[in-house]
């Protein structure tokens, strides 16, 4: 049995177990990864200062997002194709996350449907929505997240148009997977994946096709967003998805501060500074980097979130410090799901909680609601 102690070590069995095709999905940014590379090595760059003879008892993580209680201030960030990692993947992360206490986010481009992630969970998951031309079906996908009693509905506001990520055209990405010469001799060296897959009718993308009118078939993502994704969305609009939906909303893909102030005047409750785990805006600043620059602007008025680069409990530590009420984490869920499943999903929570519990106490602090700047050393952020 492989002996797992960090994230990376998920991701090392993730990549000897998933298909390359969903592997290379999850694991690439887009044109030069330059951004994808940032939003991890920034976080290196911050430096903390270490504190001793301090009390350390009773420690605590637990906080609120959106002011809904969460274990520690992380959520399961929506990401696309979740259940071609493994099968029933969106299934077996939400019930993870669950058990942990932390959000859920179900991305449109799921496996497994809103409806199917509802059957099989107890409390409210949340659900990520992209603008799209047909509104009738944005509104439905709204009214189906109310009926499945999502708490809050994440809108992504940076995919009009799809960053060029090279990987995916060279392995003809799709769900499912085409089965030609190459994809087969991959998918033969992998046992686990195939068995699972053999074991589940969940294949294709379950939000949309059967769902959305003039979609019968809809295997690759790139052809939804050329055919479907919105290019005249504007704020607009975002407020009429806010008017729509009522309940809790949070913006994805905040990298300026002026778009900051316009987030704050759409009425959402709180913001996701986010370049898309590196997959959209190649060039662009680390999220790790945007943010104190966004809580400067906006963060007294609007909840500040982020995401991109998170591989570590230190990571999660540096962007609290920094001002995020709540941090996302992406591929480090997913190398988990694809090495060993659902237990790899609470593996990797456990991983973090654990290196976020000690280097908060190391910091010299107690509960995660205290932590702010003053942990980090000047001159490093
Ligand atoms: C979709 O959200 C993607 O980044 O592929």
């Amino acid at each position: 049995m492989t002996m797992i102690t960090c994230i990376e070590d998920l991701r090392v069995l993730a990549q000897k177990r998933v298909p390359r095709m969903f592997y290379d999905y999850a694991d690439s940014g887009s044109w030069s990864e330059s951004t994808y590379r940032a939003n991890a090595l920034d976080f290196g760059k911050i430096k903390f200062r270490q504190r001793v003879a301090v009390n350390l008892e009773n420690r605590s993580l637990a906080s609120t997002m959106v002011g809904q209680p969460v274990s520690m201030p992380v959520a399961l960030a929506p990401t696309g194709l979740t259940g071609m990692q493994h099968a029933d993947g969106e299934i077996l992360a939400a019930q993870a996350a669950e058990r942990f206490g932390v959000p859920f986010t179900l991305s449109t481009m799921s496996i497994c449907s809103i409806e199917d992630v509802a059957a099989h969970t107890t409390k409210p998951f949340w659900f990520q929505l992209y603008v799209m031309k047909d509104r009738a079906f944005i509104e439905r996908l709204i009214e189906r997240a109310r009926a499945a009693r999502c708490s809050a509905l994440v809108l992504t506001l940076d995919l009009q148009v799809l960053g060029q990520r090279h990987k995916d055209l060279r392995n003809g990405l799709s769900a499912p997977p085409k089965l030609t010469l190459k994809n087969i001799a991959n998918m033969a060296t992998k046992p686990r994946w195939v068995a699972g897959m053999l074991g589940t009718k969940r294949h294709g993308f379950g939000n949309i096709v059967g769902h959305a009118t003039s979609v019968s078939d809809m295997s690759s993502l790139s052809a939804w967003t050329q055919q479907q994704f919105d290019l005249s969305l504007s704020w607009k609009d975002v407020e009429w998805i806010k008017r729509r939906w009522g309940g809790k909303l949070i913006i994805k893909g905040i990298m300026d501060a002026d778009d900051a102030r316009l987030a704050v005047g759409s009425g959402a409750d709180a913001l996701i500074v986010s370049n898309h785990g590196g997959r959209q805006l190649d060039g662009a600043q680390s999220s790790i980097e945007a943010l104190p620059a966004i809580v400067e602007a906006v963060g007294g008025q609007i909840e500040i979130h982020m995401d991109g680069g998170v591989r570590s409990g230190q990571d999660v530590l540096r962007a609290v410090a920094l001002g995020a009420r709540g941090v996302y984490i992406g591929r480090p869920f997913l190398y988990g799901l694809g090495a060993m499943g659902g237990p790899g999903v609470t593996r990797c929570l456990d991983i973090i909680r654990n290196e976020l519990d000690l280097s908060m106490a190391f910091c010299g602090l107690r509960d995660v609601q205290q932590v702010d700047r003053t942990i980090l050393l000047p001159g490093t952020f």
